[in-house]
């Protein structure tokens, strides 16, 4: 049997705020996402994931969705969209788009109407409760820990509380309202009649709520105010959600044959497999937070190791699953994983060579293709990232001064990965002829597209080759992945085999030279290197072998 054409896939993330600016107004959009398509499909990408382009008030950049089946008008037009889509697929690349239906915005007509009273038809599309005691319904925290920190926003109109786990504009919808996941299922159904090839669904695992709203036991932690308590277990992969997957999926995604990733808060290789086997019906892969670069600041070649083999498993096992480091809620993967002061372009490649070497399909992030780095911001004004906002503000509350709460958020501010993408080294990096929406990495002048082509240590180059070698080698989409320890602990060793052909990948994970001796099974087997990012004669695979920092290897068995 033949892969899916998403298993042979190369997905890349736009983040279309961020990424080409054609009008001037220093917001990216649609046009000016046209404008790059030939550079994308230079690349080589074969599919692009868009983040929220909806209809927005843009309190979360798009997460917070005023209407379902309209474009923002910052970003284009609906006509734009399809014309973006006509080009995407001319030029053989697929199209898939972000649901966001945990919640909405507050300024959805389905919340307008919801809150005007009680007995409004909309009223159970989301989740409403009196107050307990005079408070709020229960003691859990919102994510964004706005105001008081509660994930309950009063109001007035009918005197009763709204449940919101995100911002407080962005109210919760209610997936036990028959009638909510009808529009839902009628919404994506006009996205993939307009011609759309898949889905990335937000949040998915958090749709489902511990029924009865109950109090949490967790005690608070430092960030949480005023007794409102973050437990992402009360609405993470609740007993439920699997229903609610496996309906999406015969009304809209396995009737109608379009690819689905899921974006796993709170999956792990444990928990993985059911949302993901095919004969559950469910999505075809998620992804998961285990490697992220936010969630961790460093990443061992132990650590990496040890996640890579657990996730194997459940690829092994039938499931399937997105090899990433980065994306718009992350930091920026080389400065987190690798050495962005001395090494920034090897390391750059050697983690991406783990990304598109490893079983599952690699997402690119704009911007990773050429090592763009993390920024810091002098000021919380210039600072759009809500978690940024949240965490900051009760840092100082709780005594912090500016200076000390900054330094502590910018490493893992999603801002990092927000900042526009570094085109050239004119003004605004060449995002922009306004001013933008979000200032521009000062690294600009140094890491942009046109310097990084003219450099002999291209990244953009070195992904060409990469996501070439995906389309000649089925060991990297079919074969089996196994580990060998090194002496050396930097050093991440593994081979891929399916039944045609066996690669080898070999990684120096550090900014000192290490010494790569060959465990006794491959020794005298023949290797022939097909991609290095070292200007170097290849390493001789016999005995023992120096490796460069960063230096990383792909050899096929001959
Ligand atoms: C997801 C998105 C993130 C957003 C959140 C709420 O995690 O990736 O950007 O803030 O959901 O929609
Ligand atoms: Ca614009």
């Amino acid at each position: 049997m033949s892969n899916p054409w998403w298993k042979n896939a190369v997905v890349y993330e736009i983040y279309c705020k961020s990424f080409a600016d054609s009008n001037g107004d220093g917001i990216g959009d649609l046009k000016g996402v046209m404008e790059k398509l030939p550079m994308l499909k230079e690349l080589g990408v074969t599919c692009i994931w868009f983040t929220p382009i909806y209809t927005s008030p843009q309190v979360d950049n798009g997460y917070d969705v005023a209407d379902y089946r309209n474009i923002d008008p910052a970003y284009g037009t609906l006509e734009d969209f399809q014309n973006l889509l006509q080009m995407a697929h001319s030029m053989d690349m697929k199209v898939i788009m972000d649901v966001v239906v945990n919640h909405s915005s507050d300024e959805h007509v389905w919340f307008q109407e919801s809150r005007k009273s009680k007995d409004n038809p909309y009223r159970n599309y989301y989740i409403w409760k009196p107050a307990k005691d005079g408070k709020e319904p229960n003691n859990w925290g919102s994510y964004f820990r706005e105001e008081n920190g509660s994930a309950w926003k009063y109001d007035e109109a009918t005197g009763e509380y709204y449940f919101h786990q995100y911002a407080i504009k962005m109210p919760d919808l209610n997936w036990d309202c028959k009638e909510l996941r009808e529009e839902i299922y009628d919404m994506l159904n006009w996205w993939i009649d307009l011609g759309v090839d898949g889905f990335r669904l937000d949040v998915f695992t958090r749709f489902q709520k511990t029924p009865g709203f109950p109090d949490t036991t967790k005690k608070a932690g430092p960030l949480d105010r005023n007794g409102f308590v973050v437990d992402h277990d009360m609405c993470t992969n609740v007993e439920g959600i699997h229903e609610i997957i496996h309906e999406l999926n015969r009304n809209v995604f396995g009737k109608r044959g379009v690819m689905t990733v899921g974006e796993g808060s709170g999956v792990t290789y444990e928990n993985a497999l059911p949302y993901v086997h095919p004969d559950r019906e469910e999505l075809n892969m998620v992804y998961h937070f285990q490697l992220a670069a936010r969630v961790r600041t460093s990443l061992s070649a132990d650590q990496f190791r040890d996640i890579q083999s657990k996730w194997a498993q459940v690829i092994a096992n039938g499931g399937w699953a997105v090899q990433y480091l980065s994306n718009h809620d992350s930091a920026r993967q080389v400065s987190c994983y690798g050495d962005a002061t001395n090494y920034r372009e090897e390391s750059a490649m050697l983690l991406a060579t783990l990304m598109h070497t490893t079983p599952g399909t690699p997402f690119v992030y704009q911007g990773e293709e050429i090592g763009m780095t993390n920024v810091k911001f002098d000021s919380i004004e210039d600072y759009n990232c809500c978690y940024t906002k949240g965490d900051y503000y009760s840092m100082i509350q709780k005594g912090a001064t500016p200076e000390e709460a900054i330094s502590t958020l910018a490493p893992r501010s999603r801002d990092n990965a927000r900042t526009p993408y570094q085109w050239n080294g004119s003004e605004h990096a060449g995002f922009t002829t306004g001013k933008p929406w979000l200032k521009v990495n000062p690294a600009y002048e140094e890491i942009n597209l046109e310097k990084d082509l003219q450099s002999e240590k291209s990244i953009f180059r070195y992904y060409q080759k990469l996501i070439a070698m995906r389309k000649e080698h089925p060991a990297i989409t079919e074969g089996d992945l196994k580990f060998y320890l090194c002496e050396d602990r930097d050093i991440v060793l593994y081979t891929r085999t399916c039944e045609k052909e066996t690669l080898l990948v070999v990684a120096n994970m550090s900014s000192k030279p290490a010494t790569l001796t060959l465990p006794e099974e491959l020794r005298g087997e023949k290797f022939k290197r097909i991609l290095t990012n070292c200007a170097k004669n290849a390493p001789a695979l016999d005995g023992r072998t120096q490796l460069q920092p960063w230096e990383s290897e792909v050899y096929v068995k001959a």
